[in-house]
């Protein structure tokens, strides 16, 4: 069973990141890291992991925040609908 964190942002947050850098986007929600995985899905035992992103181009990104996304980890509007 996925638990996921039920009091989420309702805006992306746009980060730039650089192309060769990797990401562990925090899919559960939980994490003090906002997007970012700080491991506190296995703390939690949401049942849920990491997504893991490799980087190719720099530049800026908007990583959903609500998690409500089709396109993750990136905002596809889903958080105004
Ligand atoms: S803390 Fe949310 S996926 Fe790791």
């Amino acid at each position: 069973m996925n638990i996921q964190n039920p009091n989420l942002p309702s805006a992306p947050v746009i980060v730039e990141l650089e192309a060769g850098s990797k990401i562990a986007y925090c899919t559960c929600g939980w994490s003090s890291k906002g997007v970012f995985c700080d491991g506190s899905h296995a703390k939690k035992e949401t049942g849920m992991t990491p997504k893991i992103l490799e980087i190719t181009e720099t530049k800026k990104y908007a990583l959903c925040a609500c998690r409500k996304t089709n396109n993750s980890p990136f905002c596809d509007g889903s958080h105004a609908r």
